[in-house]
């Protein structure tokens, strides 16, 4: 099969993040027989620089007509102050290719269960699907602004009743395939938007009949993923809450940098780690690839409906990981051995899969 990759590594780490990513697409590509093809867009800070656009027209070209989108990370504090940020070239992108579904699996290795700082037993057997709805809410909403007298400013969150709808049925979808529990995560004590996310799925229920639904505030939710992850299945959640959640929840794994992400919807699906561009550790290869590689697992699976080249790069990493290789972010100073470098980490996992 041909696979026709656009790489977008962004900022920060996400050259030498998605660097490994690719390494590992071609290993998976040789073994199975595939062709992918990858070509390079620019994004964030670099594009910046090069366009003055965080998301230039060549870019969004060059995502709509590939099959699938690496991104690596965004965000550079050299342009802060600068009139349009970096990050404002994610957020086009994912509203753009409308990029509604942003869909975050936390599922701890056994190897790292030491890892986190929550205890072993607590963390056991927790397989958590986040479904974060990502081009809606107070990250969009007009009007968002400044008084003009400066001293006042404003976000609005809103969302459509269709908005809800489209990101809660492939959460339903995905419940359907797993354990069959959904948890509606907002603030319905107090929002307007939250209640009307409430109604929707109220009114969605009955075509699901064997899905168990149940609301939350993100308030208590937020205590309940560290107290007992464990008991929860989906979690489908507004923008900004699933933003803040899935850190939170990267805890659990014992790293934010192991946590994948793709996000689907209306154009070519995109995926990338959840973490950020690190750029204290930019080029100094020592940041955590692995994200980035289960990203690269989760776009096989996804965006090619390739189940067993995905599941290959998995295994590779959990084999990985088991034989004691880690980057400096997972290891546990006093036992372990010295930890290993991005590039290294790299090739460890494609030699394996
Ligand atoms: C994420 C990031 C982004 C977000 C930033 C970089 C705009 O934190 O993908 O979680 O807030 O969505
Ligand atoms: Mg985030």
């Amino acid at each position: 099969m041909n696979l026709n990759i656009a790489l977008l590594p962004g900022d920060g780490v996400g050259e030498e993040v998605t660097r490994q990513a690719v390494k590992c697409i071609r290993a998976a590509c040789r073994r199975f027989h595939h062709s992918p093809t990858f070509t390079r867009g620019l994004v964030g800070g670099a594009a910046i620089d090069a366009t003055s656009n965080p998301y230039p027209p060549e870019t969004h070209q060059l995502c709509l007509a590939a099959d699938a989108i690496l991104f690596g990370a965004i965000g550079s504090p050299r342009h802060d102050n600068a009139p349009v940020r970096p990050e404002q070239g994610l957020l086009d992108m994912r509203r753009r290719l409308g990029l509604y579904a942003n869909i975050r699996p936390v599922t701890p290795f056994p190897s790292l269960l030491h890892r986190s700082p929550l205890r072993p037993e607590i963390i056991e057997g927790t397989d958590i699907l986040f479904i974060r709805e990502l081009t809606g809410g107070i990250y969009f909403g007009q009007p968002r602004g400044r008084s003009e007298d400066g001293n006042t400013a404003f976000d609005a969150c809103v969302y459509t009743r269709q908005e809800i709808h489209r990101v809660c049925t492939l959460a339903f979808e995905r419940a359907l395939e797993r354990q069959r529990r959904l948890t509606v995560v907002d603030k319905a004590n107090v929002l307007a938007t939250s209640r009307l996310w409430r109604e929707t799925v109220r009114d969605m229920t009955p075509s699901y009949p064997t899905v168990t639904v149940d609301y939350m505030y993100v308030d208590n939710a937020a205590m309940q993923i560290i107290r007992d992850p464990s008991a929860f299945d989906v979690i489908v959640t507004e923008n900004m809450f699933g933003d803040i959640l899935t850190d939170e929840a990267s805890v659990i794994a014992g790293s934010l940098g192991l946590l994948p992400s793709a996000s689907t919807g209306l154009h070519t699906p995109l995926f990338e780690p959840i973490h950020g561009s690190y750029p204290q550790a930019a080029g100094r290869d020592v940041a955590n690839p692995l994200a980035s590689i289960l990203s690269a697992a989760m776009m096989f699976e996804i965006a090619f409906s390739l189940p067993a080249e995905g599941a290959a790069i998995r295994r590779a990493v959990e084999e990985t990981l088991a034989a004691g290789v880690m980057t400096e972010d997972l290891r546990d100073a006093s036992s372990s051995p010295p930890p290993v470098g991005t590039e290294e980490m790299g090739d460890r996992v494609a030699a394996r899969i």
